[in-house]
């Protein structure tokens, strides 16, 4: 077990999380990454309901004892219906070990989660967001750089700013995001002060990961520039894949189209239609820059058992230039 405050807070074997992703962290990934010494958090917007989620706790809890938190993304609702207080209550009845919130201040459900013996952790993309995160007593913070697949939010500051700030200005245990995705990565978030990594893309490219395999090949084909930020107009900005459906964001954008416009093309369903189907250029599907280092579909065990290998190996290197 590599010890951090997030290891020990969460009870898990190594300081690497998977974060929430619509539509692909569901019970058969999110136990592979739990399974595999990280943890992973079952996304509450892939599904229809509440109850789903709680029956998506209990199939993972068949394939896991090891633990894994819920993922309640809290972003501005495209389709009405925020079901935020639902999920909450389910994640309290089942005292699930931690949440894993995003997208706008979790004060109303702190002492809620905390009174069920549930970590609350909430991830932002920028320091101020952190510190509010901290003075209202969640449990840990999770920082996304701009290279991220996801939110990055509107400053476009990347992670190699982000996490030595962050950490320097938080007494709460740090988690680093966006852009990590082996060994080498995860030496570099320890040593700017973060006390975990949580990672979104390198997971997306997994063997668990219920998507299509052309997405998969398309992942390990793909370069760093392979990805662009589209919905800055309506300050939801997101990275996503260089798709035809990106692009025609990005023209509508331009042109001056509305919410309503862009929901057709933006909209959740639409992006989880094409990883069934398996049609690349269809959906705005989040992805981020890291997407250029990942050669290969591995299991989630692999990938954390190369990332800790190669984790160990880089030191051993950094080591020897100081003389050690
Ligand atoms: C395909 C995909 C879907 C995502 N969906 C969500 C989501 O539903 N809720 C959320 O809070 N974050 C979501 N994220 C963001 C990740 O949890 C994580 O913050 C991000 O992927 C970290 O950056 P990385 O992609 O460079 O690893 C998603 C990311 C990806 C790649």
């Amino acid at each position: 077990m590599l010890k951090t405050r997030i290891t020990e807070m969460l009870g898990i074997e190594y300081p690497i999380l998977m974060g929430g992703m619509q539509w692909l962290a569901k019970a058969d990934l999110v136990s592979a990454v739990s399974n595999a010494g990280g943890c992973g958090f079952i996304t509450a917007a892939s599904f229809a309901s509440a109850e789903e989620v709680r029956a998506e706790i209990h199939k993972a809890r068949d394939m896991t004892d090891k633990p894994f938190g819920v993922n309640i993304s809290m972003l501005p609702v495209l389709i009405p219906g925020d079901q935020t207080d639902a999920f909450m209550d389910v994640a309290c009845e089942e005292a699930v070990p931690v949440v894993e919130t995003a997208g706008r201040n979790p004060a109303p459900y702190v002492e809620k989660l905390h009174s069920a013996g549930v970590k609350l952790i909430h991830k932002v993309p920028a320091v101020r967001f952190a510190k509010k995160a901290e003075s209202i007593g969640v449990d840990a913070v999770t920082i996304v750089g701009f290279e991220c697949g996801g939110h990055p939010g509107m400053d476009d500051v990347p992670s190699l700013i982000l996490i030595p700030k962050a950490a320097a200005e938080l007494d709460i245990p740090l988690i680093a995001a966006g852009g990590f995705c082996d060994g080498k990565s995860l030496v570099a978030a320890l040593a700017l002060g973060a006390e975990a990594v949580l990672m979104g893309t390198r997971f997306m490219a997994s063997v668990e990961s219920p998507m299509h395999d052309n997405f998969k090949r398309w992942m390990v084909a793909a370069k760093e520039t392979d990805t662009m930020v589209v919905e800055r107009s309506i300050r939801n900005a997101a990275r996503i894949i260089k798709n035809e459906a990106a692009l025609t964001v990005a023209r509508m954008e331009a042109e001056g189209a509305t919410l309503d416009d862009l929901i057709p093309v933006i909209s959740g369903k639409v992006g989880r239609d094409a990883y069934l189907c398996g049609d690349i250029n269809r959906g705005t599907i989040a992805c981020g820059q890291v997407v250029g280092r990942i050669h290969e579909i591995k299991t989630c065990k692999q990938i954390i058992d190369d990332m800790i290998a190669e984790a160990r190996e880089r030191l051993t290197a950094i080591e020897r230039i100081f003389g050690a």
